[in-house]
């Protein structure tokens, strides 16, 4: 947790980027909801300023800029920020602006709460058994966005060096790309995800690998995560072979198991068995993956929140992307953006802000007045746009 120095304030400032795409929509209708919450908690006591700050499509528009630096220094400033999607275009060379925001700030740690809100659709049987935080590492990987193109001079100097000097087999004219997974992040991720398990009276904590075949990138991870947990918090956790063997398979109590599986065991398991899962630590590009697939898994990803959390700084977010087929048509669902917000008046210790918010958007899902996504798969629902739906939680809100 940085200082606390703006949340301390009685109005805090917090930036934030309206986004690309349904962004905006969705931007407005969360906003309603958090200024009634603050309200309410508060009783005008205390108040937030919402400031914003350009990134994407806006911000190119107004100063051919896609992420201005002052942008980032106001996040810096302020401690905190929240954001809308933004658009990357596939392919052509530039950079995610997500990711850069990550990386810039080291955001290192990318948290994303999965759990189910009835009357959502599922496709599974019992959404309900799924209550899993992800903990995706977020600097590191293949999202370090080190690669070349297969025609590039780098890639084929690579390739060369790697056949002549390690022994490699590369073919001509490959495309490589770099995952650097290091102990320093592997182990700052894991603690953050121990933190929660043990703040949170959670069971476990899983880490997710693929060690198997990536043995020193995945299984690197692996290894520095029990490491860390061994070092820093050996008297509150266990391992599965203490729990089977010395434990008898009885959990101890105020202790937290730290196990690992491998991915694509985690993706079965967790449609099987997801009641064994509280926590999940996982690389980057395995954090992508398999917190998408649990968001989908309770419903999708228009009521999938998000955070992004650094030593210093926090960003947080919709997990869902622009859905450019949705924006402009007051079709979107603004559950993600809201509930990444009540994440964030948690992380600034307004917890009685983030309580309303959550408990507003729970009634507004069974109100039986719903956003195009969920009304048009539910019989008997009135479809109301976003803006609208957002009013609904505002009003719920008491
Ligand atoms: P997407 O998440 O924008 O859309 C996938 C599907 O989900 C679409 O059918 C869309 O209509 C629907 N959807 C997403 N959010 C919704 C919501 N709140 N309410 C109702 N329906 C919703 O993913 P896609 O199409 O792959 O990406 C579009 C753009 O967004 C790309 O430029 C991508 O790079 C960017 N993106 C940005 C992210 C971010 O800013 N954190 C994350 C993911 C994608």
């Amino acid at each position: 947790m940085p200082e606390k120095v703006n949340f301390d304030l009685d109005c805090p400032v917090i930036p934030f980027i309206s986004g690309d795409g349904i962004g905006l929509e969705i931007w407005e209708a969360s906003r309603e909801v958090f200024d009634k919450a603050v309200e309410i908690a508060f009783q005008g006591e205390k108040k937030v300023e919402f400031k914003e700050i350009l990134a994407g499509e806006k911000s190119f528009k107004k100063n051919r800029v896609w992420l201005p630096d002052d942008s980032l220094e106001k996040i810096k400033e302020c401690k905190i920020a929240i954001k809308g999607p933004l658009t990357t275009p596939v392919g052509k060379g530039m950079r995610s602006l997500n990711v850069r925001i990550r990386q810039e700030l080291d955001l290192y740690a990318c948290i994303r709460p999965v759990k189910y809100y009835p009357p959502v659709p599922s496709p599974v049987k019992y959404p309900e058994k799924v209550d899993i935080t992800v903990f995706r590492e977020n600097t590191e990987d293949l999202y370090a966005g080190i690669e070349w193109d297969a025609a590039s001079e780098e890639a084929k100097k690579l390739t060369e060096f790697m056949n002549k000097e390690l022994g490699a087999t590369l073919k001509e004219n490959s495309s490589i790309g770099i995952k650097p997974i290091s102990a320093h992040g592997s182990k700052r991720l894991v603690v953050k995800a121990i933190e929660h398990a043990l703040v949170n009276s959670l069971k476990s904590v899983t880490l997710m690998h693929k060690g198997n075949i990536m043995k020193y990138t995945e299984g690197g991870f692996r290894k520095w995560g029990y490491e860390v947990a061994q070092e820093k918090y050996g008297d509150k956790i266990i391992t599965e072979d203490e729990f089977y063997g010395k434990y008898k398979s009885e959990m101890p109590e105020g202790k937290v198991l730290i196990k690992d599986r491998i991915a694509d065991m985690v993706f079965a398991e967790v449609l099987l068995r997801p009641e064994d899962f509280d926590v999940i630590a996982c690389t980057n590009l395995n954090g992508d993956y398999i917190s998408d697939a649990l968001a989908a898994q309770v419903g999708g990803l228009g009521i999938a929140p998000g955070a992004n959390i650094g030593d210093d700084c926090a960003v947080f977010e919709a997990t869902h992307g622009t859905a450019p087929d949705n924006a402009g048509k007051g079709l979107a669902n603004p559950c993600s953006l809201i509930l990444s917000g009540a994440m964030m008046f948690d992380y600034m210790g307004w917890n009685r802000v983030a309580d309303l918010i959550r408990t507003g958007t729970s009634k507004a899902l069974k109100s039986g007045k719903l956003t195009h996504d969920l009304a048009s798969q539910i019989q008997g629902v009135k479809q109301v746009t976003c803006f609208d739906f957002g009013r609904q939680i505002a009003s719920l809100i008491s």
